[in-house]
């Protein structure tokens, strides 16, 4: 089975969660593209909250209900993709830049599933992780970080700057803590498993469910 038939499987797979009368955040990415058309074709009375500008277009052009993120504080369900999921549940986001606003959805949602094919799965998560920082001060940021290369790519759209960290990863909490407390640094990419419910791997046996936390 390729990987894209995979991504497809877990993400079809993940479409069936969502209930009526559930406001869903929408990730971003190839294997969340698999998820929004299988979403649509149920014709839930949902709502939902995009991650991305991607995919708020992508999502409205197949009629789901977008609503916008400003007055809600709350999702019933998160459904994403990851860069690298290790055994524990810890993962890497951010692979297309869309890790802040991920991160803020995922964290405001009861339930925060995550999709993947299972070439995502790793036994010890390796760098780089994904940074968006801010402009102000970035010579003395990326001084702060030590080991982080700017990525040539477009700002996001909170006008951030994207990098990413190439530093150890062998103690993930530390790691964690340090790329939060280095001002400067707007989101890292890194995901503690207390965030993740639950992994969706798709494989050529069919759908794994891991259950995180
Ligand atoms: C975007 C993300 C994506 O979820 C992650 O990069 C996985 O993408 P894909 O499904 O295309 O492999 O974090 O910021």
């Amino acid at each position: 089975m390729t990987t894209e038939e995979e991504k497809r499987l877990a993400a079809e797979a993940a479409a069936m969660l969502p209930e009526p009368g559930m406001v869903v955040g929408l990730g971003t990415g190839s294997t969340v593209a698999y998820l929004l058309p299988a979403l649509a074709a149920r014709r839930l009375d949902i709502r939902c909250v995009a991650t991305s500008p991607a995919t708020a277009q992508a999502a409205e052009a197949l009629g789901l209900e977008l609503e916008p993120f400003e007055t809600l504080q709350r999702l019933d369900l998160t459904i994403d993709g990851a860069d690298q999921v290790d055994p524990n549940g810890w993962l890497v986001k951010g692979g297309g830049g869309a890790h802040t606003r991920e991160k803020i959805v995922a964290g405001a949602s009861d339930r925060f599933v995550v999709v993947v094919s299972s070439n995502k799965l790793v036994a010890a998560l390796q760098p780089p992780v994904p940074l968006e920082l801010l402009e102000f001060g970035i010579a003395a940021t990326l001084r702060a970080l030590g080991d982080t290369r700017l990525r040539d790519a477009p700002r996001t759209p909170d006008d951030g700057v994207l990098a990413d960290f190439w530093g150890p990863l062998d103690e993930l909490e530390r790691a964690a803590d340090r790329l939060s407390a280095t001002p400067g640094v707007v989101e890292h990419g890194l995901c503690r498993p207390e965030m993740v419910s639950e992994v969706l791997i798709g494989t050529a046996a069919g759908v794994q469910r891991r259950h995180v936390s």
